[in-house]
């Protein structure tokens, strides 16, 4: 197809390239190409071509560049994908299609090593799942969230990315000096932000695995220094930093209601919690908050300070989010 190009000799070329690519001239879509000593740089708008190279335009056949593709474009329909680090997640039942989909990623301009398809649902104490590995090899990536790295096998602990806008919102409430403690840490993508926004921070799970990684993580970000990570049930370190909390996250969402005594107990004077739940949608934010105002009892004053519906759950349900601040009485 003919195009427009400006024509220069070979030693100018890459001199003349920058200066169409600073005037917003430079057509993507088509190869350069150098014949001799003369190289033929394509151009989207001949108007745009600066002054001193209006001269040097010629009208060429240039052969199209090849364009980086999406999964998308190769499979004709647009598949369900979750990026995880370099780890592409699908969420597909035939075995069929899942093959298809992975080999549309593997081929795609999407950077990425290893292709996972869901093979149970989230199960157990620890909220890990089972995957059937599609492409690539091995479940450990190393994830980028606002500015923070975390490391992380995804078969051994819970991580879910969809969270990082909800992580990020409770994460800018923090201030610095005050002390928050993450029940429910797994690898830290609460417990670390938070610790770099000043806050020097307990982290708590029961995963030894996922404490591992979030030692680790707070290393790598640069914060080992404001957190105390603990690898048990959050139940037995109640005692020992009872009172203290200026923030409580309690992201078990099934059920934070049975740790709701032990978030009292940690509680400080005025605490904020971020309670986490999963709810009918007629009512998503009532069961959590009456069992947070049982909870309190009399011994503090319960205010609502956010109610959010963080995402669909599942047909009717919600995961939501409540913001609450307890002030002894
Ligand atoms: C939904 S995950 C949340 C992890 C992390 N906050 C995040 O957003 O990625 C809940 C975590 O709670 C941990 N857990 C479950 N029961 C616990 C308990 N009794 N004490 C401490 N951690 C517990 C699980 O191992 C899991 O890592």
């Amino acid at each position: 197809m003919s195009v427009p190009c400006v024509a220069v000799d070979r030693e100018r070329g890459e001199a003349v390239r920058t200066q169409l690519a600073e005037a917003d001239a430079l057509d993507g879509d088509h190869r350069i190409e150098v014949v001799d000593d003369t190289i033929y740089i394509p151009v989207s708008d001949a108007d745009r071509v600066p002054a001193d190279l209006r001269g040097r335009l010629v009208e060429r056949d240039a052969d199209a560049r090849d364009r980086p593709k999406t999964p998308a474009e190769i499979l004709g329909d647009e598949p369900s994908l979750e990026r995880l680090g370099d780890i592409v997640i699908i969420d597909e039942d035939d075995p069929v299609r899942a093959r298809e989909v992975a080999d549309a990623v593997m081929t795609s301009d999407l950077p990425c090593e290893t292709v996972l398809n869901r093979a149970s649902p989230i199960e157990g104490e620890l909220r890990v799942r089972e995957w059937d590995v599609i492409a690539g090899d091995g479940t450990e990536t190393v994830h980028r969230e606002y500015g923070h790295e975390f490391r992380l096998d995804v078969a051994a602990v819970y991580f879910s990315p969809r969270l990082a806008t909800e992580r990020r919102r409770v994460v800018e409430q923090v201030r610095e000096g005050e002390t928050a403690i993450d029940m429910f840490a797994g690898v830290g993508p609460y417990a670390i932000p938070m610790a770099t926004r000043g806050a020097n921070v307990v982290a708590c799970d029961l995963n030894e695995v996922a404490i591992e990684y979030l030692r680790e993580n707070a290393e790598r970000n640069g914060v080992s220094d404001r957190i105390t990570a603990i690898a048990g049930d959050v139940r037995e370190v109640a005692e020992e930093y009872a009172g203290v909390a200026d923030r409580l996250v309690m992201n078990l969402p099934h059920s934070a209601d049975e740790f709701l005594d032990v978030a009292v107990a940690l509680a400080g004077d005025s605490c904020v919690i971020h309670y986490y739940d999963i709810q009918h949608e007629d009512d998503p934010f009532g069961p959590g908050l009456a069992a947070i105002r049982a909870a309190a009892g009399d011994e503090y004053e319960v205010t609502v300070e956010t109610e959010r519906v963080v995402r669909s759950y599942a047909p009717h349900e919600y995961n939501v989010c409540l913001d609450v601040r307890l002030d002894r009485r």
